[in-house]
């Protein structure tokens, strides 16, 4: 009977949470969207190039800036990345010449910093984490045991996104319609493999 008792309040606290956080991703005050656009294929994994956009009309994220961090859901590893690095490489020991850049089933990203060599940047990197509204902050990361095509490929979950002194609730990761692309001549669109968002909203201050 107590057993039963419990097993009802744990019940209701998971529907209560799973209600509030539900309704915070409807926030009229903007979000922070984390887009996953896959851009190749590699022999064990993907290319995918991964952009945040601050779209929240006043809330400006501020230096030392944001984190980003997620959870694979095998044994992916991160090869390398440009225009971000992971907070710490992760047991990697069973690697011995190409070393990853990451071996951590979750991994904390961090942006780069403004003197950054420009041959390690690509297009929106490279702010310090700064990201102010309407803006955007983009890195591109080689995945691999992967997976090598739609069928195979894992989603990452367990998104956070943190910023100083902000906490955000950032909702599941969803496969939504590939990234339509339009080259500089304006005369050939292309299209991301696969696309993922994740929508993160302010929670509160800390
Ligand atoms: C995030 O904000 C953008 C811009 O206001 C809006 O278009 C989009 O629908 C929002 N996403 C969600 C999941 O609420
Ligand atoms: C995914 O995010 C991008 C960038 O914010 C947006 O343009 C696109 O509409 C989103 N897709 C869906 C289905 O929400």
């Amino acid at each position: 009977m107590e057993s039963l008792f419990s097993t009802m309040i744990v019940l209701l606290l998971v529907s209560l949470s799973c209600f509030t956080s539900s309704e915070a991703l409807k926030s009229n005050k903007g979000n922070i969207t984390i887009k996953w656009d896959l851009i190749s294929w590699t022999p064990d994994g993907y290319v995918a190039t991964v952009t945040a956009y601050n779209y929240q009309k006043q809330r400006s994220i501020p230096s030392p800036g944001w984190t980003m961090s997620w959870s694979w859901t095998s044994k992916e590893v991160i090869w390398s990345i440009v225009g971000a690095q992971t907070t710490e490489q992760g047991d990697c020991s069973m690697y011995n010449e190409n070393m990853p850049h990451s071996c951590s089933s979750k991994p904390t990203l961090v942006d780069l910093l403004p003197s950054t060599p420009f041959n390690q940047q690509i297009a929106n990197c490279c702010k310090g984490g700064v990201l102010k509204p309407g803006l955007e902050s983009a890195f591109q990361i080689a995945v691999g045991n992967a997976g090598d095509s739609v069928k195979t490929v894992r989603m990452p979950v367990n998104f956070m996104f943190t910023a100083p002194k902000q906490q955000y609730v950032c909702g599941p990761t969803k496969n939504v319609r590939p990234t339509r692309f339009i080259t500089a001549d304006k005369r050939r669109v292309t299209r991301a493999l696969m696309t993922w968002n994740i929508t993160c909203v302010f929670h509160k201050a800390t």
